[in-house]
This record gives structure tokens, C-alpha cells and sequence, in this order.
């Protein structure tokens, strides 16, 4: 029975894609690197530094591990930046509905996000009160895959993990929800993988009858 349902952030609740591409590309522009979109997809759901390596997969040069945070401290600076026009109006079709019938429902919520910057966006987009927990990338040692995130969040629902069901866009969270042994729902990016329990294009498209009948 599900008992709680653990929605990733970005590119699930809230469309930051391209703010990510945005300052990933300027930052490695700055180093004379070349970035792509190619390479943007597989920052998908993984930590800040791990999307630092695929960016700096193109460089001829090697940077030390402090030149390393300093690279991601300019990136996120310039993300900081374009996350200022982030609005309601950035939320993914059905995210807000969902969550509000899921509470209607008594079912509990919770953000799993990798992002440092879960809880400035969530109140860009006035999300931040809607949800009963939030486990971020400042609560976790171990990233996507490794399913800490979600076990955080579900402690912090008081539900254990075999009743919850976890919403995500990335591969690498897709297997964090079930390496956690928690249900998934894949939407977006994530939709045609074929280990989730259900699949959607997006929250639109998906009752809340069938995310809790799993
Ligand atoms: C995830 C994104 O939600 O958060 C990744 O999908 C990103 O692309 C990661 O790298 C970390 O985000 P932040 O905001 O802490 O740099
Ligand atoms: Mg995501």
C-alpha cells in the first residue's frame, strides 16, 4: 500500500533543464571547453560534481580537486543567477494537482532531489509548503543511484520504504528508488524505462487511483 509518495525535483516537479544547460555551457565556454546537450542529459539526476566530470570529459587539461569546486562554485553562481526568473509557471504539467490530491488523499509528500538548491526553487515556484518533507542534496554522502535521498525522505514521512512510491526523470534515480526498494513512477526523460512500475510522459497523464493502486 502506498503510504507516501517521494516526487525527484528537477525535471519532475519543476522544468530547470535548461538553466542547468545554460550555466553548465557559459562556465565551460569561460574554460574553452565544448558542451552539449548530449552531455547535459546524462547530468540528469546526478550530484553537482559528478555533472562537472561529464562536462570536463571534452578538456585537454587537468584540474586539481580544488580547481574542480572552484569550476562548480562558478557554475552554480551563474545557476543561482538564472534561477531568479524561475516562477509557478515553470511547473510541469500535473505536478501541482498531484501533489495537492495526493494530500487530499492523506497520502504523504516528499521532495528527494539531488539538488542543493531544492528548497530556493521550491519557493520560487511557491511549492515550498505544499510537501511533508524534503531530503536534498545538503542532507546525503551518496548520490542517485545509491538510494539515500529517498530513504531520508521516507524516514522523515515516518513510512517505510516498501510503502513508498517515488516519481523520477533519471535513470540514475530510477534506480535509486528501487535500490531503496520503493516503487517508481518514470515520467519525462526516464519514460521508457522499463524497470519502473508505471510510466507517464508526464504527471498530466497519470491519476492518482493508479499511482496508489501499485
Ligand atoms: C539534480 C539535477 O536534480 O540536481 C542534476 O538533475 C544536478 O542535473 C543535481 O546536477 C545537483 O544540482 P545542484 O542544484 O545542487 O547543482
Ligand atoms: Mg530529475
Amino acid at each position: 500500500m502506498i503510504k507516501a509518495v517521494i516526487f525527484d525535483l528537477d525535471g519532475v516537479i519543476v522544468s530547470t533543464d535548461e538553466l542547468h544547460y545554460q550555466a553548465w555551457k557559459k562556465m565551460a565556454q569561460e574554460e574553452g571547453i565544448d558542451f552539449n546537450r548530449e552531455q547535459n542529459e546524462r547530468c540528469r539526476g546526478v550530484s553537482r560534481m559528478e555533472s562537472l566530470e561529464v562536462v570536463l570529459e571534452k578538456s585537454k587539461q587537468e584540474y586539481t580537486p580544488d580547481q574542480k569546486h572552484k569550476l562548480a562554485e562558478k557554475k552554480n553562481l551563474l545557476y543561482k543567477e538564472l534561477l531568479k526568473q524561475l516562477s509557478p509557471a515553470d511547473i510541469l504539467p500535473g505536478a501541482k494537482e498531484t501533489v495537492t490530491e495526493l494530500k487530499k488523499r492523506l497520502v504523504r509528500v516528499a521532495i528527494g532531489s539531488s539538488s542543493k538548491n531544492a528548497r530556493p526553487i521550491l519557493e520560487k515556484i511557491e511549492m515550498l509548503e505544499e510537501f511533508d518533507a524534503i531530503a536534498d542534496g545538503n542532507d546525503i554522502s551518496k548520490g542517485k543511484p545509491d538510494p539515500e535521498v529517498f530513504l531520508i525522505a521516507a524516514r522523515r514521512c515516518n513510512v517505510e520504504p516498501e510503502n513508498c512510491l517515488v516519481v523520477e526523470d533519471a535513470e540514475a534515480g530510477v534506480s535509486a528508488a528501487l535500490n531503496g526498494n520503493m516503487k517508481v513512477l518514470a515520467v519525462g526523460s526516464a519514460a521508457d524505462d522499463p524497470r519502473a512500475n508505471l510510466k507517464a510522459e508526464t504527471l498530466k497523464q497519470i491519476s492518482v487511483d493508479e499511482l496508489l493502486a501499485l
